[in-house]
């Protein structure tokens, strides 16, 4: 199989947004630029790493944001596995095909679960140089309400297992979350160094956000302790007085965590159809761009480390 190369972005510096450590609230309407903000006390982390992209909302950019920082790393040479945490949709299994071998059993994420296979069994290549998955399907729900012993620790215990071994091949883990704060997504969480919260900017729930907020501390309060929330991510962002209200809400909800625009680009949607990441796709779109610029602030490429 060849595997296709993800590219650089070499875009012009005059699309790249703004940097900030905080939110300028004087500025008119009308000057108002979308900025990363970047807190004073943020810190970028170093590989390996393993982010859970969470929002129990349906279509808040979750699956988008996955690929593309995936995809970035993966462009700056790490070697990057993403899991389908999402049995829902499977949207990122149909998104990043994964390539089976010819024989042999499929195995899955939901096989990790239930204890058939390991996590390095169940990874699969993808067309895209750099990404490997961990598919799903609908048959992950089982976990749900089957709940096999030890559901919550599984995702951690099959990468730990992985570290002693030593068989872990992967700088970077991006889990894409369910729509659901459920027993898959706790397991993602407690699985992770940072949750990354994609907010779609035109379909605030502003009740939603408070249970994952709710659910995100008590992970880290009674699961996770070195959990911390890396990123909030505005998908789909255009110019409103309601973006900006969003913005400072959530940097008032996790004032640890950078808080990102990604500008609604009409190619992003487009390129799940495609079956590759924006990044590839349409490498010159405002979302490959503004993705590029997020994921090096996470978690910078190793020659800028
Ligand atoms: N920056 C963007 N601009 C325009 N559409 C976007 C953007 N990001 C995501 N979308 C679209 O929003 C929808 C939901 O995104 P998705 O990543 O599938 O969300 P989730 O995984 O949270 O359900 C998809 O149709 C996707 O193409
Ligand atoms: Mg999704």
């Amino acid at each position: 199989m060849d595997r296709i190369t993800l590219p650089s972005l070499d875009g012009p510096p005059g699309d790249r947004l703004e940097i900030v450590s905080a939110w300028d609230a004087s500025t008119p309407y009308q000057a108002w630029r979308p900025q990363i903000l970047v807190p004073s006390t943020f810190r970028p982390a170093t590989a390996p790493r393993v982010y859970a992209v969470v929002n129990q909302k349906g279509g808040a950019g979750k699956t988008t944001s996955a690929v593309e920082l995936a995809a970035a790393w993966a462009a700056e040479g790490y070697r990057v596995r993403v899991i389908d945490a999402d049995h829902q949709e499977a949207a990122l299994s149909v998104w990043l095909v994964p390539q089976y071998p010819d024989e042999g059993p499929r195995h899955s994420l939901r096989s990790v679960f239930f204890d058939e296979c390991t996590l390095a069994e169940a990874t699969y290549p993808t067309r895209f140089e750099g990404i490997d998955i961990v598919p799903s399907g609908v048959d992950l729900q089982r976990v749900e309400y089957e709940r096999p012993i030890g559901a919550e620790q599984a995702i951690a215990a099959a990468l730990a297992a992985e570290a002693e071994a030593g068989t872990s091949v992967h700088d970077v883990t991006v889990i894409d979350g369910a729509p659901s704060l459920g027993l898959v997504t706790v397991a993602a969480l407690a699985a992770s160094d940072e949750v990354l919260v994609p907010v779609k900017v035109g379909g605030l729930d502003m009740k939603g956000m408070q249970s994952l907020h709710r659910t995100i501390r008590t992970v880290q309060q009674k699961v996770n302790p070195k959990l911390r929330v890396g990123a909030v991510i505005l998908t789909a962002w255009d110019k409103s007085d309601f973006a900006r209200q969003l913005a400072v809400q959530v940097s008032t909800d996790y004032p640890e965590a950078i808080i990102v625009p990604i500008r609604r680009s009409i190619r992003a949607s487009e390129a799940p159809l495609a079956e590759a990441p924006v990044r590839s796709y349409a490498p010159r779109s405002t979302a490959a761009g503004d993705y590029g610029q997020a994921a090096g602030i996470i978690l910078p490429g190793r020659a800028a480390a």
